[in-house]
């Protein structure tokens, strides 16, 4: 089953990168780190045994994105210790368990976010100071680039290098993949994150709805308005959130209507479908329920 998906979603982006059917494509690919990465690495190994040249271009300093033999890694040394990474998103989940009355806790977990993306996020200010790896991007030619949009590095990236470019993504938030999109997101049937509504609303969640929905861009703005500067001031104009997301290609949604509510989308947002890409270790022949079974190391 997860086979079948990563090669579902590899033939996906394969489509998206051919001119041809013969000759691979050449794809840069901007990921994030954590489970994030864990789903798009089996689609990147995929596309690279596929024949397609993969270039990923990583941070010295990661939780999970390692070396790897199975296509091309390009590290650039950041400002940042794994110890500080840690130590950022301990605060977090430690804001998580504060157990603040409201609104102390929203606003807690609010600045706790923002800390741990802005540590997060310097490796993207690190990236575009490093001439060396920007001047070897800059020559590499690349037909496209696939990235997890939540980083917003990538989508960076690709404006930056005026690169097509594929998000690849379970959640984005405040909605920016709908809005980002154009796409129609009526508020009297879609419900908008934490508000725990379903898709058939009262007058007063409809109206919960609304004020949750104003609230949305002011807070993706806050929460990316390092990234925003940054952006800036690459690529050398005021850049907007929405400027810089509604240029994607495509939008490969690793989720479906099992466990989102029925919604419109856009032509060029994709069910994927999958939530995680994780290989799993098949079971072990030795573990059954029967009388001589025996505990096996690993459970
Ligand atoms: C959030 O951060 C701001 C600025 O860093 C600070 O002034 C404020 O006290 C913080 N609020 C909470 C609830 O932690
Ligand atoms: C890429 O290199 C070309 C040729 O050297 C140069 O003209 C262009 O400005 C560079 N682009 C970026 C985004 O650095």
């Amino acid at each position: 089953m997860t086979f079948w998906l990563c090669s579902q979603l590899a033939a996906w982006i394969f489509l998206l990168l051919l001119p041809g059917l013969s000759d691979g494509g050449k794809l840069l690919v901007v990921p994030m780190d954590g489970s994030h990465w864990l789903s798009m690495r089996q689609v990147v190994e995929k596309l690279n045994e596929r024949g397609h040249e993969v270039v990923v271009v990583i941070p010295e300093v990661s939780w999970q994105m390692g070396m790897t033999q199975a296509y091309t890694v390009k590290t650039y040394p950041v400002s940042f210790t794994l110890e500080e990474l840690d130590g950022a998103f301990h605060e977090y989940v430690h804001s998580h368990l504060k157990g603040l009355p409201f609104p102390q806790n929203a606003l807690a977990l609010y600045n706790s976010s923002i800390a741990v993306f802005n540590v997060f996020f310097s490796h993207c200010k690190d990236l575009f100071h490093n001439r060396e790896l920007m001047q070897y991007l800059n020559q590499s030619d690349f037909d496209a680039l696939l990235t997890d949009p939540i980083s917003l590095c990538g989508a960076i990236v690709a404006n930056y290098f005026s690169l097509p470019f594929i998000f690849f993504m379970r959640g984005f938030p405040c909605g920016l993949h709908y809005t980002a999109t154009q796409c129609p997101n009526p508020l009297s049937y879609v419900p908008r994150l934490f508000t725990f509504n379903s898709d058939r609303m009262t007058f007063f969640q409809r109206v919960e709805n609304a004020l949750v929905a104003l609230l949305e861009l002011g807070y993706c703005n806050g929460f990316y308005a390092e990234a925003m500067k940054l952006s800036s001031e690459v690529l050398q104009r005021d850049v907007s959130l929405l400027d810089l997301l509604s240029s994607a290609s495509i939008w490969l949604l690793r989720f479906d209507y099992v466990l989102e509510y029925v919604r419109p989308v856009m032509p060029n947002m994709i069910f994927v479908g999958g939530i995680n890409c994780v290989q799993k270790k098949p079971l072990s022949k030795v573990r059954s329920f029967s009388p001589d079974y025996t505990f096996s190391n690993e459970m």
